[in-house]
C-alpha cells in the first residue's frame, strides 16, 4: 500500500452513505495514512464528528473559523496545502454542482479552490440525480478539469430505488485511493538514494556531523517507491524508519557510505545522492575521549572521497542526481557543480531559509540539467519529493530512448491527467 504515511482530507457530505466513510477512516488509519476530516453541516445530519475524530484522532472540522482548528495551527490554507489527496466521500449531487461552479460557501468546498492535490469524488445519491442532465453535465466538466471520479456503483439504494448511485465500499475506495499515488513513471527500474548526514568521528564520544534530518531523502525513496522503482536507500544517522518495501542500507561514516554505494550502484538505473555528506573528517581518531587539558585545541581534516562524482565518472553509470545545499548565489554554485561533479541533474536548496533544506518539514527546490531548469516552490518534503521524482522520471525516459518509450508515454499520460 501506497498510503502509508500519506495525508488524507476526507470530505464528507450530506448522505445517508456517510455511515460508510467512518469504516474508510478506519480502514486508511489501518493503512498508515494521517487523515483530516472536514464535514459539511449536512453531513453532521447523518454521522457526528465525534465518530469521525475518534476514528481519525484529530480534530473534525467544518467551518472555516473553526477555534479548535486554529488552534491546532490548520487554517483552510494550511489544511489544503497538508493534504496529498482530497477524497470527498460521499459526494452530494449538491457538492457536485458547487465544485462545478467554484462555489467557496464553507470549508471544504473552499479548501478544494485552494489545494494542489488531487481531487477524487465518491458520488452517492439517488438514481435519478445521478442521472439527471444537470449531473451529468458538472461530472463531465469536472473530469475535464482533473477532478477524479470514484464510483458510483449500481445496486439497490437506501430510498428502495434500484440504479447507479450507490456509494463506493470502503475497501473500494482504499484501492482507488492508493492506486492514485503509483504513478508507473519509474516501473522496473532500480534506484539507489543516499540521505542523511554522515558522522565523521573524532574520539568514542564525538564526530563531526551537520543538521540533516534524512527527510528529504527519505521522501525520494518512497516517492521512487510509488512511481514504481525497486528503492535501495544508503542512510546515515537519522531518526526515521524507511517505508515498507525500501531496503535501507545503515551507514554512519562516508567512508562507510562510499563503501554502500559501491557496493550498490552496479545494477542501478538512477543514483540520486541527497546525503549531506560531510566534506571534511579527522585525520585521526582518538582511540580514547580528548581531556580537556588546553585551552585551544586544532584539530586536523582531511577530504572525504566525494561520492556523487565518482558515481558520475564510472564508464557504465546510472543517471545521476546530485543536490545542492548552498546559503548564497545558489544557481551560479550548482550549476558549477552539475558541470564539475558531471551530474545529470541537480536539485539546489537555499539553506539560509530556515524553513526549508536541513531539518525542516518544507523544502523548495530549483532543478537544473543540462539546457533545462525547473522550480518546485516551497511544499512538504513528500510533494517536493514527487515533483523531483517526475521530472527525474522525464529526463531519464527522454535521455535513454530506446527501451524507455513506455515510460516517457506514461510519465507524459500522468502529466496530462494531473
Ligand atoms: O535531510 P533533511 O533534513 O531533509 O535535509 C535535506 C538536505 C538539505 C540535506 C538535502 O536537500 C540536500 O541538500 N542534500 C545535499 C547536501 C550537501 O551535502 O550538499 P553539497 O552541496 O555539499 O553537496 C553536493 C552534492 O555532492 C550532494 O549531492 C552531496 O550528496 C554530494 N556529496 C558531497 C560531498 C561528498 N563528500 N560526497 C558527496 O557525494
Amino acid at each position: 500500500m501506497s498510503l502509508a504515511n500519506k495525508n488524507i482530507l476526507l470530505g464528507v457530505t450530506g448522505g445517508i452513505a456517510a455511515y460508510k466513510s467512518a469504516e474508510l477512516v478506519r480502514e486508511l488509519v489501518q493503512a498508515g495514512a494521517q487523515v483530516r476530516v472536514v464535514m459539511t453541516e449536512k453531513a453532521k445530519a447523518f454521522v457526528t464528528p465525534l465518530t469521525f475524530q475518534a476514528l481519525s484522532g484529530a480534530p473534525v472540522a467544518s467551518d472555516e473559523f473553526d477555534a479548535p482548528q486554529a488552534e491546532h495551527g490548520m487554517d483552510h490554507i494550511t489544511l489544503a496545502r497538508w493534504a496529498d489527496a482530497v477524497l470527498i466521500a460521499p459526494t452530494s449531487a449538491n457538492t457536485i454542482a458547487k465544485l462545478t461552479h467554484g462555489g467557496a460557501d464553507d470549508l471544504l468546498s473552499t479548501l478544494c479552490l485552494v489545494t494542489r492535490a488531487p481531487i477524487a469524488l465518491a458520488p452517492a445519491m439517488n438514481q435519478a440525480m445521478w442521472s439527471h442532465p444537470a449531473t451529468r453535465r458538472n461530472c463531465e466538466t469536472l473530469k475535464k478539469r482533473g477532478i477524479l471520479l470514484f464510483g458510483p456503483a449500481s445496486g439497490k439504494q437506501a430510498c428502495g430505488d434500484v440504479g447507479e448511485g450507490r456509494m463506493f465500499e470502503a475497501h473500494q475506495l482504499l484501492l482507488s485511493l492508493d492506486h492514485l499515488f503509483h504513478t508507473g513513471e519509474l516501473d522496473g527500474l532500480n534506484v539507489l538514494i543516499t540521505a542523511g548526514p554522515t558522522r565523521e568521528p573524532i574520539d568514542p564520544v564525538r564526530y563531526i556531523s551537520n543538521r540533516s534530518s534524512g527527510r528529504m531523502g527519505y521522501a525520494l525513496a518512497e516517492a521512487a517507491r510509488d512511481a514504481g522503482a525497486s528503492v535501495e536507500l544508503v542512510s546515515g544517522p537519522v531518526d526515521l524508519r524507511a517505508g515498507e518495501g525500501i531496503h535501507c542500507v545503515p551507514v554512519n561514516t562516508a567512508e562507510e557510505m562510499l563503501q554502500a554505494v559501491r557496493r550498490h550502484v552496479d545494477h542501478q538505473q538512477i543514483f540520486i545522492s541527497c546525503a549531506a555528506v560531510a566534506d571534511y573528517r579527522p585525520v585521526a581518531r582518538q582511540p580514547d575521549k580528548i581531556k580537556k587539558l588546553h585551552a585551544d585545541l586544532s584539530l586536523e581534516l582531511t577530504r572525504n572521497p566525494d561520492i556523487v562524482a565518482e558515481v558520475a565518472r564510472q564508464p557504465r553509470r546510472p543517471f545521476v542526481v546530485g543536490f545542492a545545499a548552498e546559503t548564497r548565489e545558489p544557481e551560479k554554485y550548482a550549476l558549477q557543480k552539475l558541470e564539475r561533479k558531471q551530474l545529470d541533474m541537480i536539485a539546489c536548496n537555499n539553506v539560509a531559509d530556515p524553513q526549508c533544506g536541513f531539518d525542516s518539514e518544507e523544502n523548495a527546490l530549483e532543478v537544473y540539467w543540462p539546457g533545462g531548469h525547473h522550480s518546485l516552490e516551497q511544499d512538504r518534503k513528500p510533494k517536493i519529493a514527487r515533483g523531483l521524482i517526475r521530472l527525474i522520471a522525464e529526463r531519464y525516459a527522454s535521455t535513454h530512448k530506446p527501451g524507455n518509450v513506455t515510460v516517457l508515454k506514461k510519465v507524459k499520460d500522468r502529466n496530462q491527467n494531473s
